[in-house]
């Protein structure tokens, strides 16, 4: 699905990831973990196409992912939801999805919205309201929906959990697990490594840039060193 071998990104000089090797496949979620700077939205970003990919290769289903824009790396499958969720604020909830939407030709993207408001129909009942009256919880399913619009194969999440009620998160995390049920590659970032770990079919933690721990979820679920060696917290 996707990989990066060697891979390198960052910004001019600065080199925030490095030497990083990373399989994603369809149909799993895998949750790339590590402490504030160690580089995990510089990776999502780069794979999108917004960070500059300063060695190495990231191949999507066979394509290189190298010189390709954004806007061409959405038309392959690839979609993002990015942190702080980044919905437009002074759009309706209908407009945002549209936004969403737009590689599609109106009828694909009727299809897609149809398929977001089955897996969010809170949205369903807000259309019409501005994105910005949205609560945070609300404004996650509108970033994961706008992504979703794109009917993407690999829906990259930059901190799915932060800043949203308990029960939002509890939804959140139960759509990731229908998507990757539908076959859809995740990768998530999360601050909250318990959430993740939990969902997670494979783990991979940054520290400082460089890949510090990989493990298959069941494996990483029983290594009760892995969050207090790599992580240094201790979260509920
Ligand atoms: N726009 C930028 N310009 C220069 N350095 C950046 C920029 N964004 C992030 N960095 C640096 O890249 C490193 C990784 O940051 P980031 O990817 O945001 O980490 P994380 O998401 O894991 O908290 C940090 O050292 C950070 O200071
Ligand atoms: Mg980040």
């Amino acid at each position: 699905m996707l990989e990066l071998k060697g891979f390198a990104c960052g910004y001019g000089l600065v080199q925030a990831v490095e030497m990083l090797d990373l399989v994603v496949p369809a149909g799993k979620i895998t949750a790339l973990l590590g402490p504030n700077g160690a580089g995990k939205t510089s990776t999502i970003m780069a794979i999108a196409g917004h960070v500059d990919v300063q060695r190495g290769e990231v191949r999507f289903e066979n394509h290189d992912l190298d010189g390709r824009s954004p806007a061409d790396r959405t038309r392959l499958g690839i979609a993002l939801a990015p942190e702080g969720r980044r919905v437009f604020p002074d759009l309706t909830v209908a407009e945002n999805l549209l936004v969403g939407g737009y590689t599609q030709t109106a009828a694909d993207a009727r299809r897609a919205e149809e398929s977001v408001l089955a897996l969010f129909p809170r949205l369903g009942e807000r259309l019409r309201q501005r994105a910005g009256l949205l609560s945070g919880g609300e404004q996650q399913m509108l970033a994961i929906g706008r992504a979703l619009m794109a009917r993407p194969r690999l829906l990259l999440i930059d901190e799915l959990s932060l800043g949203l009620m308990p029960a939002m998160v509890d939804l959140c995390f139960e759509v990731l697990v229908d998507l990757k049920r539908q076959g859809l590659a995740v990768l998530l970032v999360e601050q909250n490594t318990h959430r993740a770990l939990a969902v997670a079919d494979q783990v991979v933690v940054l520290v400082s840039g460089r890949k510090a721990y990989e493990a298959g979820g069941e494996q990483a679920r029983c290594d009760p060193d892995m969050v207090d060696s790599f992580l240094g917290i201790r979260e509920m």
